[in-house]
């Protein structure tokens, strides 16, 4: 599911439209539009493929002042041009732009059909478009509101009409939307990243709500014309954490930044003389969060990654039953969920469509629900009881990585909060905190020898498989190196917990095959070196993560790439880093689109 902009004002909107798309390109997309209206005509502007090949086909000096913009992913028709966004109805009047899917497009479409209603493309898009314009009797609210009581499915929506051209009509059901409040200008978007250079005054939609939109005015009611109030709330993002400062790509400049972003996430919430963790989110339940029998973790991909770190980090410091469960399994399997069951969702963007209906699921059975995301004023930062917030800024590179050591930060602070006012001592608080508070610098001396990733992925650039190894802590990192490098280099890796390895995988080691294995030191050390020799026995080249000043694992790999000493519960957030680099490296050298992965959507809206 991808972006949406729209613009009602008194500058011209096409340069503001597109600057808009450019700022949600990072989303991921396969084609863009735009439509300006003015009385009695809407233009629209639409191709497949990237923003560059609509812009130049855009009249930047048109003279309209509200229009709306889409950059699209496609779930209903291949990405042509006709299926791209903005879908106008037959008469051109009504023009729509849509993140999401409609679930009975296809009953929708044979019943305008009956009607003599055919529509050009294959979007369940355009489809709504129709409905609005049958419903139109000279109010676009109302014809829009009339239209989505017809549709199922997940959304979010700007529609303009060409008989009221200085409306934008937004609609929100399991899509993000915000408005940007301007001087005599709003602005209509999916991500606070396209308005920002506009204004970081923002009034965050929920979902069932709609807002008509003018220059001067916004009402908002929720989808059955009970009228609502909401805040204006300011984006603390700056401008500058959206643009690229310098930095070839953003996942390079987000894995450096991660000193600085870890110390935002820490800042004010550890305090290392007495070892006390302050989480101001979680101060209104902590009673009943002492008291849960059970905690489950749940996400998708990396923050999935994230919170099997929290579960080994859960159950070793507040000693509590804890799993992880990925979202999109968890939603579907009628779980066992009663009202001594926390579940906490651990999101970057807030708005994973599988993370978010978990969440939903697990509130209507009775849980207490936590959240562990970036994005303030997200879908899942507002459906949550209560959470923690990562403050890492905003995370544009497709591949996270920043997010993944402040989740893994985030729930090392959760752990030791909730432990200490169970069976952790004092004396072990004081510890844990004293390393966490290490964690900004010590990242930092990885990021100073980053050459040394690049020199290995260099080396093993023809490779076309790679395994990953890691035990205890270290193992959630072995798949979340692994899910780094296939994503973004396009490199078949797979993720392993070590011992797994000789149940099967170990079958396709052979001559050269590298295998990046995470050793550090620690409770396991003994045990990583013996599934170093089985890999060596087999011929594989052995690529360690150590700790510094371990000089015996140099005589066993092929390369080692040392991080510091830490304590072993911790050691997640500096072994990553040397993975998240050779990953990047190894997408540069194959020539990949580091930012923007084929297939992929930074975050995944759809199901
Ligand atoms: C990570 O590199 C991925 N692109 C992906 O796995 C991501 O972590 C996942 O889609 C979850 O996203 P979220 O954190 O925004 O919920
Ligand atoms: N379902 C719509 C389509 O396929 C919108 C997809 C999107 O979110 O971009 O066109």
């Amino acid at each position: 599911m991808c972006g949406i902009i729209g613009y009602v004002g008194r500058r011209p909107a096409t340069p503001i439209l597109i600057e808009g798309l450019r700022r949600l390109e990072y989303r991921g997309y396969d084609s863009t539009g735009i439509a300006l209206v003015k009385r009695g005509n809407i233009a629209v502007t639409k191709s497949a493929g990237r923003l560059s090949v609509m812009e130049q086909m855009a009249d930047m000096k048109a003279p309209q002042t509200t229009g709306i913009g889409h950059t699209r992913w496609a779930t209903h028709g291949a990405p042509t041009d006709v299926n791209a966004h903005p879908h106008l109805d037959s008469t051109g009047r009504i023009a729509v732009i849509h993140n999401g899917q409609f679930d009975n497009d296809r009953a929708l479409r044979t019943y305008l059909e009956r009607q003599g209603i055919k529509c050009k493309s294959e979007t369940d898009t355009e489809v709504l478009a129709q409905l609005i314009n049958k419903f139109y009797q000279g109010d676009l609210e109302q014809a829009v509101r009339q239209a989505l009581s017809e549709v199922s499915g997940a959304y979010a929506i700007a529609v303009v009409c060409s008989e009221e051209p200085d409306v934008v009509v937004a609609a929100r059901k399991g899509g993000p939307l915000l408005i940007g409040v301007g001087k005599g200008e709003h602005l209509v978007a999916s991500d606070p990243a396209a308005v920002l250079a506009h204004t970081s005054q923002v009034v965050y939609m929920s979902d069932g709500e709609m807002a008509r939109i003018t220059s001067d005015h916004v009402s908002m009611t929720t989808l059955d014309a009970i009228p609502v109030t909401r805040e204006v709330e300011e984006v603390e993002w700056s401008l500058d954490e959206i643009e690229l400062g310098g930095y070839e790509h953003f996942m390079l400049k987000e894995i450096m930044e991660q000193p600085g972003a870890l110390e935002n996430c820490l800042r004010g919430r550890i305090h290392a003389k007495d070892g006390s963790v302050h989480l101001g989110g979680l101060v209104d339940c902590t009673r009943e969060l002492t008291r849960a029998k059970r905690f489950i973790l749940t996400g998708c991909g990396t923050a999935w990654h994230a919170a099997l770190v929290g579960e080994y980090l859960f159950e070793e410091l507040i000693r509590t039953p804890t799993e992880t469960e990925y979202a999109s399994e968890l939603r579907y399997r009628n779980p066992v969920i009663d009202d001594g069951t926390v579940v906490i969702a651990v999101s970057q963007s807030g708005e994973t469509a599988d993370t978010l209906a978990a969440l939903v699921e697990a509130k209507s059975r009775g849980a207490l629900t936590l959240g562990v995301v970036n994005a303030v004023g997200s879908s899942i930062a507002r459906e949550t009881d209560a959470g923690v917030f990562l403050h890492v800024g905003p995370e544009i590179g497709v591949a996270s990585t920043k997010a993944f050591t402040a989740q893994v930060a985030v729930l090392a602070m959760m752990a030791c909060y909730l432990g200490r006012r169970k069976h952790l001592s004092p004396s072990s608080a004081m510890q844990f905190i004293a390393s966490l508070a290490r964690i900004p610098q010590q990242v930092s001396e990885i990021l100073g020898n980053a050459d040394e990733a690049r020199a290995v992925a260099q080396k093993y650039i023809e490779f076309e498989n790679w395994l990953y190894l890691g035990r205890g802590y270290n193992y959630p990192v072995a798949l979340e190196g692994a899910l780094k490098l296939k994503e973004i280099s396009y490199i078949h890796a797979e993720g392993l917990p070590a011992a797994e390895m000789k149940h099967g995988p170990i079958a396709l080691i052979h001559e050269g095959m590298p295998v990046v294995v995470i050793a550090t030191a620690g409770t396991q050390y003994d045990r990583i070196l013996n599934n170093i020799a089985q890999v060596r026995a087999r011929g594989g080249s052995v690529i360690a993560i150590a700790t510094e000043g371990d000089r015996e694992i140099a005589r066993m790999a092929e390369h080692v790439l040392y991080v510091p000493d830490t304590i072993e519960s911790l050691q997640p957030l500096l072994t990553v880093i040397p993975l998240q680099l050779i990953a990047y490296h190894a997408a540069v050298l194959r020539g990949c689109n580091v930012d923007k992965p084929r297939n992929l959507a930074k975050s995944v809206t759809v199901e």
